[in-house]
């Protein structure tokens, strides 16, 4: 059976905006799995500008599978050991981006990764890696020992958005060959960014990925179909009451 993973970081950037407590990421996690979600995703950055360390250690504690989006930086890594999620995703981080950008240079940095790896396997932490549809970087994941890769739709999704029909196929079809590739190499093959209602109708045609995680659009849809109810139920109480 193929798994959804909900990404709840843009709960928390809706929560920093005023820095309170309220959308609290913990408990759309908890409705996130009542709807049927495989997984909790969170990615807690370096400039914690959405999620905040104290939401790690609660997501760890509520939900049944939470899968950590981390940087391989010394502090993040400490963290992520002391919080020990079920699962870790590896990804590169920039300070500057509005998200993360490009996957992971795994095949460059085969000796820190490998040794980042063997520290959650020793704890028995699955980790994927957050690579680029390159066949390289899939050689690269599975010889530093990891258990999955998550292969990178943020460009498929980009080019969906635009309408560039050629770029968009050539895309789909790297996607699909990374996934046949790291399969056939006995890695799990995972799949997210920029996957929404529509564009993800192509990518489920290719039987390889196992897990999707997925955040920003379900985080909107979850807007639009929330805030009719939202302003009913504030006018009915303006309206209703007496003046
Ligand atoms: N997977 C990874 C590795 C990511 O970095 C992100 C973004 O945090 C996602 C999935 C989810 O992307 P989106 O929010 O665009 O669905």
């Amino acid at each position: 059976m193929r798994k959804l993973g909900v990404n709840v970081d843009h709960v928390a950037t809706l929560r920093q905006a005023r820095r309170g407590r309220f959308p609290s990421p913990v408990v759309a996690a908890g409705i996130c799995e009542v709807a049927g979600c495989d997984s909790i995703v969170c990615h807690l950055r370096e400039d914690r500008r959405h999620i905040q360390d104290s939401d790690v250690y609660q997501l760890k504690n509520s939900v049944r599978i939470l899968n950590l989006e981390m940087a391989t930086s010394d502090e993040i890594v400490e963290i992520a050991i002391k919080v020990a999620p079920a699962q870790v995703t590896l990804v590169p981080e920039k300070r500057q981006e509005l998200t993360t950008e490009g996957g992971l240079d795994v095949a460059g940095n085969r000796k820190r990764l490998g040794e980042i790896v063997k520290l959650f396997h020793e704890r028995k932490i699955t980790v994927s890696m957050f690579v680029e549809p390159e066949l390289e970087q899939i050689d690269a994941s599975r010889e530093v020992g990891a258990d999955a890769v998550e292969i990178h739709t943020g460009r498929y999704a980009e080019y969906f958005e635009k309408y560039q029909q050629d770029q968009c196929y050539r895309e789909l079809g790297r996607i699909s060959k990374a996934a046949e590739y790291a399969l056939s190499t006995g890695l799990k093959v995972h799949a997210g960014h920029g996957l929404d209602y529509r564009n993800i109708i192509p990518v489920l045609k290719i039987q390889q990925i196992e897990e999707f995680n997925i955040g920003y659009s379900i985080i909107c849809k979850a807007l639009f179909t929330g805030l009719f109810e939202a302003v009913r139920e504030m006018a009915q109480l303006i309206k209703k009451a007496e003046k």
